[in-house]
């Protein structure tokens, strides 16, 4: 495995994933916390920095074990910082670059840049410069303004590079990537199946014979970490699915359906009575977050307590859903809970298996484990779901409306190949009635607001530019079927500065 000491760039987790696109395992760690005792370790790379490293607060580590040890790379800050650290002189100067540059070999028998094309193009992000190196530092490439844009030790298998290869617009960035794998030694043979493999061995001796539960959502996060942890455990797993009554229309049904087939160990609790008493009345957005949450956690409280000796909650924790950067803080990462409040709640020990990976790597392992495409490329939808897709008070008749008008909206995309091409979509009830007619009569009904985005990360999105014969064919069919609804609007608006959801 590769270790990426991680000094807070904003760019860390994309070194990460570029090395397991090239199939290497690697960790993220915070800069000060390497595995010493870890004898799977193969290669370190040093991420960048929001720091200069002649800032105070700057992050500072002893390299000079991992150095003697390891093949390492410097990335950027990860550079400055070694050649800073061995005497070399680094400051904020004239010649500090920002964006495209053009990338000058010095060394061609160089074994990480040695094969890289003469001007290829390089991505810089700079303030600071390397200077002066010391004797045993060589320069193995320039740019036009940066005359030590990589170097290598003499003596060592250490580089730093004063670029992103991690980055898009760096041309051969995987190369160069893949050349420093090759140096490490890595097999370069992780793949969806052996990322199974060797996590479904290592959660039977984490586990054991302990029993461990988790609340399923339906979504691909917890259900590709529910067939893994079966993988692993089998009967041991108990899981448990909520319906809070805000839920798509059928889904309940299909989802404990395709549960079971999957061969797990689900109980599904109907609860929507409870959640909707809970919500009567109430229109705040946050507070209806706030009763949704707690209920929920409750609801699976008193179901884990008929359940005997669980020892494990498992949730399906992501890496983007790891909120406080690792090396911000220096300390702790901090883990963003699908089910935010439960562990603290349990006193359970947590099992994430997933915790490291990005949604579309989650995405190929659950095809992997032969989960069907259907669940594995749904849609996100919201832990509170039409909760705060219904605006304003909560009530069993406008959830049937909400649900009618979103099932209409999702079979027609599903119907014109248009579900995949977009990130998200749904139906959002609106506290407006507006006149209508229908036939000789006035009538007095309901908005719905039709809410579908593009996006790759949910952070920024776009409207999607749905077809208007489309947009047609659906309001239309939403007005003559879903009684009290008269009115179909589309939102186009942008996150920023809108959201995704309306609440
Ligand atoms: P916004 O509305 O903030 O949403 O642009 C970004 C993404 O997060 C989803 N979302 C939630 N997911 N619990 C969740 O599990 C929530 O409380 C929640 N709120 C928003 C939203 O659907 C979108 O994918």
């Amino acid at each position: 495995k590769i270790i990426i000491l991680d000094f807070g760039s904003q760019t860390t987790q994309l070194i990460g994933r570029r090395v397991r696109e090239l199939n290497t395992y690697c960790e993220i760690i915070p800069y000060n916390k390497f595995p010493f005792g870890d004898t799977d370790v193969k290669g370190v790379i040093l991420s960048g920095s929001p720091f200069s490293v002649n800032d105070k607060e700057a992050f500072k580590t002893d390299l000079s074990q991992i150095r003697k040890k390891y093949p390492v790379l410097g990335i950027c800050y990860g550079a400055q910082f070694m050649a800073y650290s061995s005497g070399g002189e680094v400051t904020r100067s004239n010649t500090r670059e920002y964006g495209r540059a053009r990338l000058h070999v010095k060394d061609v028998s160089d074994e990480l840049l040695g094969n890289i094309a003469e001007q290829s193009q390089v991505w810089m992000s700079h303030g600071d410069s390397i200077l002066s190196v010391p004797a045993d530092f060589k320069a193995v490439a320039s740019t036009e303004d940066v005359p030590i844009a990589a170097y290598k030790v003499a003596g060592e298998k250490t580089w730093g590079v004063q670029f992103h290869p991690e980055v898009f617009h760096t041309q051969e960035g995987t190369r160069i990537l893949d050349n420093f794998l090759s140096i490490c030694g890595c097999k370069k043979d992780w793949t969806p199946a052996s990322f199974i493999e060797t996590t479904v061995q290592q959660l039977k001796e984490q586990l054991g014979d302990d029993k461990v539960i988790l609340a399923l959502s339906g979504g691909v996060d917890s259900s590709v970490t529910a067939v893994l942890l079966n993988r692993a455990i089998g009967k041991n797993l108990t899981c448990i699915f909520v319906d809070h009554g805000l839920l798509r229309k059928n889904e309940f049904e299909t989802v404990l359906q395709n549960y079971e087939h999957l061969g797990l160990n689900v109980i599904g609790i109907d609860a929507k009575d409870r959640f909707y008493k809970e919500l009567s009345g109430v229109t705040d957005p946050e507070r209806k977050r706030k009763i949704i949450g707690k209920n929920f956690i409750d609801v699976f409280d008193e179901e884990a307590h008929k359940l005997t000796h669980i020892k494990w909650l498992a949730q399906g924790t992501i890496y983007p859903d790891i909120i406080e950067s690792l090396s911000i803080t220096g300390t702790t990462i901090k883990s963003h809970h699908n089910v935010g409040g439960l562990p603290e709640k349990m006193n359970l020990k947590l099992c994430e298996p997933l915790r490291l990976l990005f949604k579309d790597e989650v995405r190929k392992i659950g095809l992997e484990l032969g989960m069907k495409p259907d669940l594995i490329f749904r849609h996100p939808f919201p832990g509170p779901g039409l909760g705060i897709r219904i605006l304003g008070d909560i009530t069993p008749e406008k959830v049937r409306i909400a649900q009618e008008a979103d099932h209409i909206f999702i079979s027609h995309l599903r119907t014109v190949g248009l579900y995949d091409k977009v990130w998200q979509a749904g139906a959002i009830l609106l506290p407006v009635q507006s006149v209508g007619v229908m036939g000789d009569e006035r009538t007095y009904e309901n908005t719905v607001a039709l809410r579908a985005v593009t996006s790759t990360d949910a952070m920024t999105a776009d409207w999607a530019h749905l077809p208007y014969e489309f947009l047609a064919k659906v309001s239309n069919e939403i007005i003559n079927k879903v009684k009290g609804v008269n009115r179909v609007v589309y939102d186009i608006s942008s996150k920023p500065p809108a959201t995704i959801e309306w609440e």
